[in-house]
């Protein structure tokens, strides 16, 4: 019977996102089963597939890794007793086959033996001769190793796989990640608090597969609930393959309002108009929020509501994006006063502007200048899924350095298949929407994110109603 892979571990194995192999069983190409694919139609499909080139994923992967900032190194290597036990679960699964072929060949003596006591029975002789060229054949040929085997073999050492229930949503574990770190890295958005084993919120069921503590935590499950296999996934990892029965959340309602000092670990230049102030929280007390959402910070007497424009994947670095304004006093601090160190207090998160995770439709994500900053942290959410068939950002900035993370986009679009890049640099938001018109046919078929000034959310808003866009298939928020 062939072997059924999941999706995402199909992807990895191809270096494919999973995106492609979708369009590929929307085609027909590939059969799926279940939502699984085998892996002999996988191969028919990638035969180019080699053991010296198993480096296209990993290729895609750092690319992506580079785009989100994230050091690739620390997240690929497991840990040596995480590798250990891998290796030691692989070695047990090699034994019990070697257990297996040793009794069908006892087993395949007996018989040849038997069919010699009775070689002067009719037909005997006859089924002798064809066992013994079936095993002359099957014994004497020089079979070239299953790359496919081989590649998911090394992709269990490296990495865990990880199904959720009841969403059926998931994801690897990776490196010297926790369940819940990976899971976030994934955009996934299960329920925790602290990260740091303390409040107990991450708990979740250990359905099957191992898990191993890599943190130590105070908060203590009771003798009942480590009996039903519950764990904490802010300090656990993936032994192997792992299913889990976790709480996920339904929309940013869920998230509760927090407050937390966090300090300035830089503020760097972004072209001449923009800063990138960066905060990290203290390691025990970070900051839970869904991409695109916003924070209010306070320094000193100056404060501002300003949307997140990094991912809740690594919650203890904050990004925003500050543009130059005189009358805004929070910006001159910006610019002018704060430092790296200085403290700065951040209430939140506030606002729904959050993908629609489980909606079917490709995305056009339009950012007028710094409303990039929380269409930034959708990209990023989007491209964890990996379940939307197309991304489109419109980038408009009217000033010579407004799009200033232009590389940045650039870099997404050169690494990812069904990412795309415009900018635009002139016209009015009704000239985006007309040329994004243009660019899709059907713009009716999209869900549109549209972030901004006032002025432009409301004209691009008003413009795509003209043309007949649905307003329920519209999430906008101005900046
Ligand atoms: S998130 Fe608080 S214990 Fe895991």
């Amino acid at each position: 019977m062939a072997q059924l892979l999941s999706l995402s571990r199909a992807a990895r194995l191809v270096g494919a996102s999973r995106v492609a192999l979708q369009l590929k069983i929307r085609s027909g190409e590939l059969p799926s089963f279940d939502g699984m694919v085998s892996a002999d139609d996988l191969l028919r499909l990638y035969p180019g597939i080699k053991l010296e080139e198993d480096g296209g994923f990993e290729q895609v992967m750092q690319i992506k890794a580079h785009a989100f900032g994230k050091r690739v190194r620390e997240r690929m290597l497991p840990s040596q007793e995480i590798l250990a036990q891998r290796l030691f679960e692989q070695g047990t699964e090699l034994a019990d086959l070697r257990a297996h072929l040793q009794r069908y060949h006892a087993m395949m003596e007996a018989l040849r033996s038997r069919i010699g006591e009775q070689a002067a029975q009719p037909g005997m002789a006859a089924l002798g001769a064809f066992l013994d060229a079936q095993l002359a054949e099957i014994l004497g040929a020089a079979e070239a190793p299953n790359a496919l085997a081989v590649m998911d073999d090394m992709l269990r050492v490296m990495s865990a796989h990880v199904t959720l229930h009841p969403s059926r949503h998931d994801f690897f574990v990776e490196g010297a990640d926790t369940l819940l770190e990976a899971a976030l890295r994934a955009g996934l958005a299960v329920n925790y608090g602290c990260s740091n084993g303390i409040c107990g919120l991450c708990k979740a069921r250990v359905v099957s597969g191992q898990v191993q503590k890599v943190r130590p935590h105070d908060y203590v499950l009771s003798e009942a609930e480590k009996n039903q296999g519950y764990t904490l996934l802010c300090c656990h990892a993936a032994v192997g393959d792992l299913v889990v029965e976790a709480l996920e959340t339904g929309s940013a309602g869920d998230i509760p309002q927090q407050q937390i000092v966090a300090r300035i670990k830089a503020i760097e230049s972004l072209g001449d108009e923009v800063r990138l102030l960066h905060l990290q929280t203290p390691r025990n007390n970070r900051l839970r929020f869904l991409a695109g959402q916003s924070a209010t910070l306070s320094a000193g007497e100056t404060s501002a509501q300003l949307p997140i424009a990094s991912c809740p994947c690594d919650d203890r670095n904050l990004h925003f994006h500050i543009e130059r304004n005189a009358k805004d006093d929070f910006a001159r601090q910006v610019f002018e006063v704060l430092r790296a160190g200085d403290p700065v207090t951040v209430f939140g998160p506030w606002g729904d502007f959050v993908l629609r995770a489980e909606s079917p439709r490709p995305i056009l994500f339009v950012a007028s200048e710094a409303g990039f900053a929380p269409i930034k942290g959708l990209i990023e959410h989007a491209m964890s899924l990996d379940t939307a068939e197309l991304l489109h950002l419109y980038w408009h900035a009217a000033r010579p350095t407004g799009h200033y993370l232009a590389n940045l986009c650039r870099s997404w679009a050169g690494a990812l298949d069904n990412f795309r890049y415009t900018a635009v640099a002139e016209g009015g938001a009704h000239d985006l929407v007309a040329g994004m018109a243009k660019d899709h046919a059907d713009l009716a078929a999209f869900d549109i994110y549209l972030a901004g000034s006032d002025t432009f959310v409301d004209g691009a808003a008003k413009a795509l109603a003209q043309q007949g866009f649905p307003a329920a298939q519209l999430v906008a928020t101005t900046t």
